[in-house]
């Protein structure tokens, strides 16, 4: 499902059927000796996802392992991205030398928790969701809002080894093209001399799935 969202030299494979926990190589196993059952699950099979994809580019098998802040450990020349949610895993990849950050998100297709946009939207954003909202009633545009910034922030992280807070992108969307941009607020990082100010991705939705991605191509 997250393929069709990402150009050809990004590699994604998911799935709606949980592995087991068998899959986790030795090293995984190990960073989630406190975890539960349900994490423990997640993450091998996002993980069985990973290595698929990471086998569609000829990479070997290997550990992937939380880094800082949570951000995945790729086998050099790698970039990837990795999303998990209720009834849904998927990851992507792709060689250093066609992308310089993948960013991905998998949400249920449902209404924001009470409280929640409100702490993570601006003022522009609040607009354009009213807007959307009356044009397209069905869609829970305030969930993409919600997975278009996860994504951002996954692309954004391995770039600049930095937090960024929710007002510090702001997004606007493309409902008739499927895309989003993500305009930074803040300084982005520098790729080749260029500053990144912003991201572009697209997004999908299902009767139960949103679903965002982004790929920054690399520089050059
Ligand atoms: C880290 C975060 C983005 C994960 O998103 P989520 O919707 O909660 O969870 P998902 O299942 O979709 O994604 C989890 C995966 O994200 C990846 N991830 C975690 N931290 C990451 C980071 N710092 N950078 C990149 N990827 C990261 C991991 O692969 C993780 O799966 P794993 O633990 O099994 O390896 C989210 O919890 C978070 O901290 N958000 C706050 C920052 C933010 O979104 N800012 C908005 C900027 S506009």
């Amino acid at each position: 499902m997250i393929a069709r969202l990402l150009p050809d030299w990004v590699r994604a494979v998911d799935t709606t059927t949980d592995a087991s926990e068998d899959a986790l190589w030795p090293a995984e196993r190990a960073v989630l000796e406190r975890a539960v059952p349900k994490r423990r699950i997640e993450f091998a099979t996002v993980r069985v996802c990973a290595r698929a994809a990471l086998a569609e580019l000829g990479v070997p098998a290997a550990a992937i392992l939380p880094g800082p802040r949570g951000a995945p450990g790729w086998p050099p020349g790698i970039v990837g991205s990795m999303t998990h949610c209720a009834g849904y895993r998927g990851a992507a990849v792709a060689r250093r030398e066609h992308a310089a950050s993948i960013g991905i998100d998998a949400e249920p297709h449902g209404p924001l928790p009470d409280g929640v946009l409100d702490a993570i939207a601006r003022p522009e954003e609040h607009r354009q969701l009213a807007e959307l909202a009356a044009g397209h009633p069905a869609v829970h545009w305030d969930r993409l809002l919600f997975s278009m910034k996860e994504s951002v922030y996954k692309a954004w992280y391995p770039l600049t080894e930095r937090w960024l807070d929710f007002d510090e992108a702001s997004i606007a969307m493309d409902p008739g093209a499927g895309t989003f941009t993500a305009a930074l607020q803040v300084a982005g990082p520098v790729l080749d001399g260029r500053e990144l100010t912003g991201f572009t991705g697209r997004f999908a939705t299902s009767d139960t799935l949103v679903l965002t991605a982004i790929a920054v191509p690399a520089a050059g």
